[in-house]
């Protein structure tokens, strides 16, 4: 995962797929999701990587918090606006790019987390604001909050951590391996939809064949073998009564653990 340049080069990079990209450093924020919505909703998110060192109030899937410690993790998110014919499948297409970009040993658990041998390495938060129906463009925000050293008191024990992979790794480090790939993903998705990125899905599918609980709210809605996705990017699961795509994000879904 070693970036090959420097931040300005690899900003430069970054800059042939989303023009304009600027880079903003805070020392706090209360979410840089929510300062990049903020900026959205008030009509005005020039293409910009946010990466702050503590976040107030980090938010995650599902309306549920997110806390990182400062300096052992990297908390960024990053904003542009696209007008892609078809939105589905854009948060798979965005945990690709990233889990090639960090470490062949990274997988993308349905529908945005990557997972290091079934532990979580990070979360992404994609958000979309504005509709302009006529021009289809909206602003897309991909909030991306990645474990880089081990939890001291505080963090998840049970999380995965990138220096597991790459030893001296820093929270740089891997923001620098990440802008150009993730930059590339958002114009690829934006041109030709979820098609180019099916196949790499595939071969980073954390779940494929494996049993798995879909969670709706408190209770398990569905049971069964997880088989890919389709090409819209809904999650196949094969059930007792057939199979089933899982379209909608407000769910969780838990690979089910081997009988001993
Ligand atoms: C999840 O797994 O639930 C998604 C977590 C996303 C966390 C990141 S940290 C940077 C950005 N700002 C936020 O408030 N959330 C995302």
């Amino acid at each position: 995962m070693r970036p090959s340049r420097s931040l300005e080069g690899e900003l430069e990079a970054a800059r042939r797929w989303l023009p304009g990209l600027g880079l903003e450093r805070r020392e706090e924020v209360d979410s840089t999701n929510s300062e990049l919505m903020r900026r959205a909703r008030a009509g005005a998110l020039a293409p910009t990587v946010l990466v702050a060192r503590c976040q107030t109030a980090g938010r995650g899937r599902l309306g549920r918090s997110w806390s990182s410690q400062p300096g052992a993790s990297l908390t960024f998110s990053l904003g542009t606006m696209l007008a892609p014919t078809d939105w589905s499948g854009l948060s798979l297409a965005i945990g690709v790019a990233l889990a090639e970009a960090l470490d062949e040993a990274v997988r993308v658990k349905w529908p945005n987390d990557l997972w290091v041998e079934d532990r979580k390495l990070a979360g992404i938060l994609v958000e979309t604001a504005g509709s302009d129906l006529r021009e289809k463009t909206r602003a897309v925000v991909v909030g991306v909050g990645l474990n880089v050293a081990p939890s001291a008191s505080g963090g998840d024990p049970a999380a995965a951590c990138l220096q597991e992979l790459e030893g001296d790794a820093t929270p740089d480090d891997a923001l620098l391996c990440m802008l150009e790939p993730l930059a590339r993903a958002l114009r690829q998705f934006d041109r030709h939809g979820f098609a180019p990125f099916a196949a790499r899905f595939a071969a980073r599918d954390a779940l494929s064949g494996r049993s798995v609980a879909v969670q709706e709210q408190d209770r398990v809605a569905l049971e069964g073998s997880a088989c890919g996705v389709d090409g819209a990017g809904a999650l196949l699961v094969h059930t007792s009564s057939g199979m089933k795509a899982v379209t909608t994000h407000e769910v969780r879904v838990r690979p089910v653990p081997l009988p001993d």
